[in-house]
């Protein structure tokens, strides 16, 4: 440890620990906001924990924490994922378990995790998580944990932040997709369905369907009109463009139709949204004088190198949650607003969503260009 470092830590009374986890979902970004979370508080004199995937880490007997050191975080910067791992199953306050009657059940093991944190000796607990992750440490922080929040929402979706990290490069992803289906889709005059993912919110859609020049998008939203997505396809086949682009959210739904989901057993998510590609197809076949082709984008847009702007924005949130701690400013999540960095209380940013505004700028823009949303 440098000299610095050393009287920095005599400054203060006692060393802080810190502990930092990262819940739900991976998303591309997570490794950049560790290794600068790690990086900044180590330079401030704190001491580094982690847990491993997610609550679980916490949760499991013996815990899964590790020490987080510079060497932990070297190189991590182009790696997707998270190098503590991720869980979207293990909800301290609802925590799956098998009875001795073989059936499925969920206790409440909150107690044992804030009495795990306060045998190691933890000042502040870190999540780097979306929505449920934050609403946990907002149970967390009313039993008197402090939290420091950092948002993540692949799908944009957290009214917290402006940006969240990970969408970038989603699409990035989904925008390659296009420029790949349009080629194929061109050379056999078909309706090439991109079905990409937002389950409430349709950024990725949206944003991606502008950038590679989508001939429809759909999203969760707007409920789409089948037969303006077909005039749509039809007034291009007549100015001589016989294929076309529709990019559909996996949360979209056609005029008074549902939602395409399955359930499963042993997702998290109760409803998990899969087919709206399919059932769109289903809308046009025999309604349109082409071949329909569906591609479904699916976990592609979650895993990969993360783009530069989502290491930048996950580096800049790493270091703010890091001096958060050390300012002994808990119960805080940090956000994008405008172009800075800033920090809110946590009760202020949980359960707050953001959803593509049906007649904001950015549907303006796809609108101004002759994209297609299914509906005025
Ligand atoms: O992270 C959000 C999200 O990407 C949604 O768009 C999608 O529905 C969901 O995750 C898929 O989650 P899982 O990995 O559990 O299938």
């Amino acid at each position: 440890m440098s000299d610095d470092n050393l009287a920095r830590e005599r400054e203060h009374e006692k060393l802080r620990r810190v502990l930092i986890l990262t819940g739900g979902d991976d998303a591309p970004g997570l490794n950049a906001v560790l290794r600068a979370f790690v990086k900044t508080a180590i330079d401030l004199g704190m001491r580094v924990y982690g847990s491993e995937d997610g609550f679980a880490g916490l949760i499991d007997d013996p815990p899964r924490i590790v020490r987080l050191t510079e060497a932990s975080v070297q190189g991590i910067l182009p790696k997707g994922g998270s190098i503590l791992g991720c869980s979207n199953q293990a909800n301290p306050f609802a925590y799956p378990v098998t009875a001795p009657d073989g059936t499925e059940q969920t206790v409440d093991v909150s107690e044992s995790v804030k009495a795990t944190l306060l045998e190691r000796e933890i000042d502040v607990l870190v999540l780097v998580g979306g929505d449920g992750t934050l609403e946990i440490g907002m149970r967390l922080a009313k039993m008197g944990v402090p939290i420091v929040g950092v948002p993540k929402a692949l799908d944009n979706d957290l009214a917290a932040t402006d940006l969240a990290f990970g969408l970038d490069t989603a699409v990035a992803t989904a925008t390659h997709a296009i420029d790949a289906l349009h080629s194929t889709g061109e050379a056999h005059d078909r309706v090439m369905i991109l079905e990409v993912m937002g389950r409430h919110a349709g950024w990725i859609a949206l944003m991606s369907g502008i950038a590679g020049g989508a001939d429809v998008v759909l999203i969760p939203e707007i409920h789409y009109d089948v037969d303006r997505v077909i005039e749509k396809i039809e007034s291009r086949t007549s100015a001589g463009r016989r294929f076309s682009i529709v990019v559909v959210a996996e949360g979209s739904k056609p005029l008074g139709g549902t939602v395409s989901s399955i359930t499963d057993a042993h997702d998290a998510i109760p409803q998990r949204h899969v087919g709206a590609g399919l059932q769109l197809a289903r809308l046009l076949d025999g309604r349109i004088d082409h071949e329909i082709r569906v591609t479904v984008l699916g976990h592609l847009q979650r895993g990969g190198s993360p783009s530069s702007f989502d290491r930048l924005l996950g580096t800049r949130f790493g270091v703010r949650a890091a001096e958060l701690c050390y300012h002994e400013d808990p119960c805080q999540i940090v956000a994008l607003r405008g172009q800075e960095i800033t920090a809110m209380p946590l009760e202020a940013a949980v359960s707050k969503h953001k959803r593509v505004p049906a007649d904001g700028e950015l549907a303006g823009v796809a609108r101004a260009i002759g994209i297609e949303l299914g509906q005025e």
